[in-house]
């Protein structure tokens, strides 16, 4: 038994994430990187600093190319289920940072093919019916709406489909059944659908640029093995780590585990239940013991809630693992800290949701590129 998994459908175990930079060719953000990044930004994002993206491939390649005025773009999406979670709006953030950033486009694909595909007990109508909500969420993190096109498969694909053709030609069988772990059974939708969730990479004839978790990747393994040939660029990609489950610091938070989930529409009583209960502590069982031997900042998952993006402050987040580890903080305490913030930034997502109602249209019909892109099922 391989001691962790990740493919794009689950993650098991204790991620090891330099053995996942080995195993999927990936490289690492290097210090040097971060800093060209910080130049050309001005500042870095708490999702750099703290190494949540930590993966890339030619992002080297895309910031030459933003600097030689040739441009890039971006490109990233989600498979609709009931609800999201904050795990999902990760890459979504940290899209919108990169856009207002390099002021580029962003195209962001919703696969209500692939969910119903994928889980046996959807129906299309539930898939489609999700994306509306999903795509609500996504809009409340504030994409700017002439620059980027949300579209949905079932409703895009006709623009999609000729370059969608070109791409599964160029699959074999084998090679998308050893990417996947296809085997007889899986039905043909799911062997036809990688080549839906490459198309986007080639929207534009520049480099195309994928912020994503991790468990993407072997998509994009497959597309560059095969985007020269058609004369696009190999896309270039940032992998995130996964948001752990409240349970504890193994596998990713996921849908499929409610209960150590939190939901983006969890009511403030609701996010305080959960963590209190449910939060993995890496504190002592007494507060004597805690108080003499402290905690461990390492497996605690409120810790790594707030150290991955909930409290953005250096200083505080030093503050609080030294506190943390000496034993003057305790996991109560800790947990107070994280509620606090937790609850804020649903707070504001869920009033930023109910304004974005208005912009949803711009962002898949309306908007300049939305626009642009659906001008093109007459070329
Ligand atoms: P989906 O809907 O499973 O996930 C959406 C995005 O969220 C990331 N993610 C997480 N990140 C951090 N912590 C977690 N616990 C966590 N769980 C999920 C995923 O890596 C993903 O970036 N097949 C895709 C949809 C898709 C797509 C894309 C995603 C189509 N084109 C291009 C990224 C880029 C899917 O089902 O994602």
């Amino acid at each position: 038994m391989p001691e962790f998994e990740v493919t794009p459908w689950e993650v098991k175990g204790k991620v090891d994430y330099d053995k996942l930079i080995q195993e999927f060719g990936t490289k690492r953000i290097t210090p040097e990187l971060k800093e060209e990044i910080r130049k050309l930004a001005g500042e870095l994002h708490v999702l750099l600093r703290r190494d949540v993206f930590f993966s890339h491939r030619d992002l080297d390649l895309v910031l030459q190319d933003h600097k030689a005025g040739k441009g890039f773009f971006l490109y990233t999406g989600r498979g609709p289920s009931r609800g999201m979670h904050i795990g999902h709006l990760i890459p979504f953030i940290f899209t919108k940072w990169l856009q207002d950033v390099f002021k580029v486009n962003v195209y962001i694909e919703v696969t209500d093919d692939e969910k119903f595909l994928q889980k046996a007990g959807y129906t299309l109508e539930e898939t489609r019916e999700w994306a509306k909500d999903n795509i609500l969420d996504i809009a409340a993190v504030g994409f700017d709406p002439d620059r980027t096109f949300i579209f949905l498969d079932t409703e895009y694909i006709r623009n999609m489909y000729p370059l969608a053709v070109k791409v599964a030609k160029k699959l074999t069988f084998n090679e998308v059944r050893a990417t996947f772990g296809f085997n007889e059974s899986t039905n043909i939708g799911l062997l036809f659908y990688p080549a839906l969730q490459i198309v986007p990479t080639m929207f534009e004839k520049r480099r195309c640029l994928i912020p994503a978790g991790i468990d993407q990747d072997p998509y994009w393994r497959l597309q560059r093995d095969i985007a020269e040939s058609l004369g696009y660029y190999k896309t270039a990609a940032i992998h995130s780590k996964f948001f752990p489950p409240l349970s504890g610091v193994e596998g990713k938070m996921s849908s499929s585990l409610p209960e150590y989930t939190i939901y983006l529409t969890d009511e403030p009583k609701t996010v305080r239940t959960k963590i209190m209960k449910y939060a993995f502590s890496g504190g002592q069982p007494t507060i004597e013991l805690h108080r003499k031997y402290g905690g461990n900042p390492d497996i605690d998952v409120s810790f790594q809630y707030l150290y991955m993006f909930f409290e953005p402050d250096d200083q505080k987040i030093k503050k609080i693992e030294e506190e943390y580890r000496s034993g003057k903080l305790l996991t109560g305490e800790l947990k107070e800290i994280l509620i606090e913030k937790l609850n804020e930034f649903l707070e504001t997502h869920r009033q930023r949701r109910e304004e974005a109602k208005s912009l949803v249209d711009k962002y898949m019909y309306d908007g300049e590129l939305a626009r642009e892109m659906w001008r093109k099922i007459h070329e």
